[in-house]
């Protein structure tokens, strides 16, 4: 999705007649002297797309945005209390504002600041270890809800040919995550014994700030794989000229 800023970015070409152009493409033209601005319109364009999932080019859809685990220790020593979260399922990410952009110049990496409001996460998860005082070892449902985030990626794309048209392939992406507010609990764990259950949410509201701390690392991680996945999956099927003309 954002990478696509890139793509067009970096690189150039002719053509295309209006009838092979996707509705998802927003097309900018190389020498609009507001180039960043389309292209930032661009990726926006995309939004109600990835959200559906474009099924013509095999694009699934971002919403939910699903991820399949994290591990996070949370507390140390042998019996240090770990949580295993499973089957994310993270929901708002569609909903994103490109806020600034710098295309990839020479060797230089191409970046891009987005914004999403609000992520919804659902997951299950297993915990093991001591909480506390309270052996917490057990599983159920946990929830979350990310607000004021902003992801900061970076990206390096290269070009090559097929059937004489140039494609664009991001060949590597990282990211860093920012979040302002964060709130998270647990419920159906513990067979709903609610001193269990209540122990281990106070924990989670006075320590989300070290869950978060804890799932950082790795969720950028996956994050940045599956932005690259899904950007690679649109720009094999869209040749460079369709959304960069001359
Ligand atoms: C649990 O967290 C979710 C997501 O942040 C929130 O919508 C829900 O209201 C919370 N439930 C409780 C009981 O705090």
């Amino acid at each position: 999705m954002w990478k696509l800023a890139i793509y067009f970015a970096a690189f150039q070409l002719i053509f295309a007649q209006k009838s092979d152009i996707p509705e998802y493409i927003k097309q900018c033209r190389r020498g609009d002297p507001q180039l960043i601005e389309c292209f930032k319109g661009s990726l926006e364009h995309l939004r109600p797309y990835l959200s559906r999932g474009i099924p013509e080019i095999e694009l699934p859809s971002v919403e939910p945005f699903k991820m399949d685990a994290l591990a996070l220790q949370l507390t140390d020593g042998p019996q240090g209390y770990k949580i295993t979260l499973k089957n994310l399922e993270v929901l708002g990410a569609s909903n994103f504002q490109v806020k600034s952009m710098k295309l990839s110049e020479g060797d230089e990496p191409f970046k891009a600041r987005i914004a999403m409001p609000k992520l919804n996460i659902e997951a299950k998860y297993t915990s093991s270890g001591v909480l506390l005082i309270i052996p917490a070892s057990g599983g159920g449902d946990f929830h979350a809800t990310f607000e004021g985030v902003v992801a900061d990626i970076t990206g390096k794309v290269s070009s090559n040919e097929k059937a004489g048209r140039s494609y664009l392939h991001v060949d590597s992406l990282s990211l860093v995550l920012n979040v302002k507010d964060v709130n998270m609990n647990i419920s159906g764990a513990f067979n709903n014994n609610r001193i269990l259950l209540e122990a281990t949410n106070l924990f989670l509201r006075e320590n989300s700030r070290v869950v978060l701390e804890a799932m950082q690392t790795q969720l950028q991680k996956k994050l940045a794989q599956e932005f690259g996945k899904l950007a690679n999956q649109l720009l094999k099927n869209v040749p460079k000229d369709l959304f960069y003309v001359d």
